[in-house]
């Protein structure tokens, strides 16, 4: 019934979002960018006014709002309570420095992981985050890891024009109780420091059965 699901995990601004687009584009999956879906949240938890460091009125305003993932173009979008979130909306500063603590409360990761869990039945799917290996499809035998060093990540996100703290949010993401961010088991480990985009997606490719 549900479609295979290539997962790829890693820290912050490892490349693996650039990796997992094409690659899906490659294999004609689904692209599933799940950062984009804790940003939405957090991104709504910002917007209702509501403090990101409290869980509790996180859990509550978590409960009442509504994620959606219609997949456009081969990729997902996210929707709060209908509306789409832009880049913009998504990568703004206030919900870099506040998306790991929405991110860490229970609530909202079992609500977004049954949203995840629902996407396999759509199509393939290139699914790209922290637990996707481990907690969302961790029976998928397609999985893998894309780390780089410190400072190619804290490079990368600069060039992006970022000034987000990319170790403060590994740390929260690390550390957390529930779901932390591992190598799952079984995951193919890439390290992406000095690999070009093409390099790193001919190594995904040539570890996937045809
Ligand atoms: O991938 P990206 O850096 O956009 O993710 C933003 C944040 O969302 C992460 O720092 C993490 O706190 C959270 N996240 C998560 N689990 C995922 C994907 C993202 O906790 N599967």
């Amino acid at each position: 019934p549900d479609h295979p699901v290539i997962t790829i995990d890693g820290p912050a601004a490892s490349g693996k979002s650039s990796v997992a687009r094409l690659v899906a584009r490659q294999r004609g999956a689904i692209y599933v960018n799940t950062g984009n879906m804790y940003r939405a949240m957090t991104w709504a938890v910002l917007d209702a006014g509501i403090d990101p460091a409290d869980a509790d009125a996180v859990r509550a305003a978590a409960a009442t709002l509504q994620i959606q993932s219609p997949v456009v173009e081969g990729q997902t979008q996210v929707q709060v309570n209908g509306r789409t979130l832009t880049d913009a909306d998504l990568n703004s500063d206030p919900v870099n420095r506040a998306v790991s603590h929405v991110a860490r409360v229970p609530e909202v990761r079992d609500l977004l992981v049954a949203a995840q869990r629902a996407l396999a039945a759509i199509g393939p799917l290139v699914m790209e985050g922290r637990d996707i290996g481990s907690v969302v499809f961790p029976d998928s035998p397609l999985k893998f890891y894309i780390d780089a060093s410190e400072e190619v990540r804290a490079a990368r996100r600069s060039a992006q024009g970022h000034t987000d703290q990319v170790a403060e949010r590994d740390r929260l993401d690390s550390t957390r109780k529930t779901s932390p961010l591992v190598v799952p088991q079984g995951a193919i480990v890439i390290d992406n420091s000095h690999l070009t985009l093409e390099q790193a997606v001919q190594q995904v490719l040539s570890k996937l059965p045809n």
